[in-house]
């Protein structure tokens, strides 16, 4: 069987394709260049599987989306005081490049807005590291996010350090209030090989399902971050991500995100999923447009809302092969995660059997679960597989298979 989650993201990315809104950014030379029809995108749930459709293997560079992950390397390397007394966690709702200081302490308002930024890579590895120790901390660091060694894109990065008044303003300012330590020039400089890192939109949904698990790269299963600061980056996306459409971001599609001036985004639902997004053509906010759109297709269509409660918590799956069946369990709670997990199972099953789908220990099915549940069955039958479902507590009623059809149901 294949799984329908491809399909379905095919169809999301095709939705989307004559949607030329936006302008690709220009304050950067180089990235005026891109190719603005590009379009992909990438889910990685937090059992390491990825699902992809689209231009999901094009590398772009990271831009600010290795703010969130820069500042998680900060905590690792100097600790939440010391990053804390640096750089603030209040949304700015000001515009990425803004000055926004607070008032009292001097400190950049928070990490996402490039004021934090800076100073956030100037705390990289420890004090008297050098630039290129930050910039290779950067680097590796998201490499191993990723699981992947991720290179820098030098003909970017140069392009934008011939462009970098703004940023190399910002820093100066902030030396000026003692926020910023040592050469400024070097740490604008480190900053901007941080932006120009390249990634795909596979790298970026698995580096945001590693912040969905608490800190678990959930491809290697390797810890890369302490659950701690799992929990402070995505906080501090939610509140501030989106620079000044932060508000309205979380409200309407409600999944803590990162744009970068390169076109990509990326998105975390803690214990659920990491989304990463590529089209290069930013609205007035300097948002991707398509990969907004994206995302809103994806919380309405999945139920992927953070505040959208279901009361689900309990997921599990496990399959067992006797006599030619292909057994099924599940338990809890069915949404996303044991969906797809039953699905794997579906798929990775031996192809000659039949498959029994077993709900007798199963109390809430989401709407999610209940369509991928019935499709996977769906599926099975159309490979010419028996599909038999035991459902004692009626917890799937009338399981119309989409096409007319039942599966068999036993006691
Ligand atoms: O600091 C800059 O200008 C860029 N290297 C990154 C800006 C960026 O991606 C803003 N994001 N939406």
């Amino acid at each position: 069987m294949r799984s329908p989650v491809p399909d379905y993201l095919e169809e999301v990315v095709d939705a989307l394709r004559e949607d030329r809104r936006g302008e690709v950014a220009d304050y950067v030379p180089e990235l005026a260049a891109a190719d603005p029809e590009r379009l992909g995108i990438a889910l990685t749930t937090t059992q390491g599987r990825t699902y992809v459709a689209g231009d999901a293997d094009v590398e772009f560079t990271i831009q600010s989306i290795s703010k969130p992950f820069a500042y998680a390397a900060a905590l690792m390397d100097r600790g939440t005081r010391t990053v804390l007394d640096a750089v603030g966690v209040e949304p700015s709702g000001e515009a990425f490049n803004e000055l926004s200081l607070e008032q009292d302490t001097r400190r950049p308002k928070n990490p996402m807005i490039n004021a934090g930024a800076i100073t956030v890579h100037a705390l990289l590895v420890g004090e008297d590291a050098s630039s290129a120790e930050r910039v290779e901390r950067s680097r590796s660091f998201f490499s191993r996010l990723a699981g992947r060694e991720l290179r820098i894109d030098e003909e970017v990065c140069a392009s934008e350090l011939g462009a970098a008044h703004r940023n190399l303003a910002l820093a100066h300012m902030l030396h000026s209030y003692g926020i910023l330590d040592g050469d400024v020039p070097a740490v604008v400089e480190g900053y901007t090989r941080q932006c120009s890192i390249l990634v795909t939109v596979r790298d970026l949904s698995v580096m945001a399902a590693t912040l969905a698990t608490g800190g678990i790269q959930p491809v290697t299963g390797e810890r890369v971050l302490d659950a701690g600061v799992a929990r402070r980056v995505m906080a501090v996306m939610a509140a501030a991500g989106m620079y000044d459409g932060a508000g309205d971001w979380l409200v309407r599609v409600g999944i803590p995100a990162k744009s970068g001036v390169a076109g990509g985004m990326v998105g975390v639902l803690p214990d659920l999923v990491g989304i990463g997004t590529f089209s290069p053509r930013l609205d007035p906010q300097g948002n991707s447009h398509r990969g907004g759109r994206l995302f809103e297709r994806l919380s309405e269509d999945m139920g992927m809302h953070l505040f959208a409660a279901d009361g689900s918590r309990l997921d599990a799956a496990r399959a067992t092969t006797v006599d030619g069946t292909t057994t099924v369990t599940l338990e809890g709670v069915v949404q996303l995660t044991a969906a797809t997990e039953m699905l794997d199972l579906l798929e990775t099953s031996d192809p000659t059997t039949d498959v029994l789908l077993d709900l007798e220990k199963v109390h809430t099915v989401t709407d999610l679960g209940r369509r991928m549940l019935l499709e996977g069955l769906r599926r099975v039958r159309l490979d010419g597989r028996g599909a038999v479902l035991r459902d004692p507590r009626g917890v799937l009623p009338a399981p119309d298979l989409g096409d007319g059809s039942f599966p068999d149901l036993v006691e």
